[in-house]
């Protein structure tokens, strides 16, 4: 079986769109510091060139946590395996998401980082598939591509661990 992988949205595009969402970000946080937090491993693409294209001071930490579940179905429990180095009391945060699908594991996320007092908490997301959600009580603040229902890979995201570095995003057709 081959698997061919079919543009979505090019490089180009992504990163003009970075670039509008950074824009944004520097607008909303003028003045302030921003600690960046990012969802591993999926997020790391996005942040770094989110990160590279903001003017306020940021920092940046970084956690990694698994889903119990099955392997089509998060169930939403979510265990960190890697926790942020940085408290995040009294800070202005933003956690770095790849895609947004069913929504369970980043509301439980979100629920254990607001337990940790931030000054202001809010969530930029790479891609947004909404007709996927099932707990919708997550507000995305920031987002730069909603898509339909199709699994994406690249700038982060994976197929079995495959495709994470490919430039843009794609979806995986098997052919065969
Ligand atoms: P959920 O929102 O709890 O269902 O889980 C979202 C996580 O599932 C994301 O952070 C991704 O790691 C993964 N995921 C969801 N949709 C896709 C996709 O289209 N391609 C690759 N990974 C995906
Ligand atoms: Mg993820």
């Amino acid at each position: 079986m081959n698997e061919k992988i079919r543009v979505m949205i090019g490089e180009d595009e992504v990163s003009k769109r970075i670039q509008e969402v950074a824009d944004q970000i520097n607008r909303d946080y003028e003045g302030r510091t921003l600690s960046l937090v990012c969802v591993l491993k999926g997020g790391v693409f996005f942040m770094c060139e989110l990160a590279k294209r903001l003017k306020v001071p940021v920092t940046l930490d970084f956690m990694s946590v698994s889903s119990y579940g099955d392997d089509t179905k998060s169930s939403g429990v979510v265990k960190i395996v890697k926790d942020l180095d940085q408290p995040l009391e009294g800070k202005d945060v933003l956690v770095v998401e790849d895609i947004i699908d069913s929504g369970r594991t980043l509301s439980y996320l979100l629920r254990i980082l607001k337990g940790r007092n931030p000054k202001s908490l809010k969530l930029c997301t790479l891609l947004d598939k909404p007709d996927r959600r099932v707990v919708d009580d997550a507000e995305v603040d920031y987002c730069c591509f909603v898509i339909p229902d199709e699994f994406v890979v690249g700038f982060g995201l994976d197929y079995m661990q495959l495709y994470r570095n490919l430039p843009y995003i794609g979806v995986v057709e098997l052919d065969g």
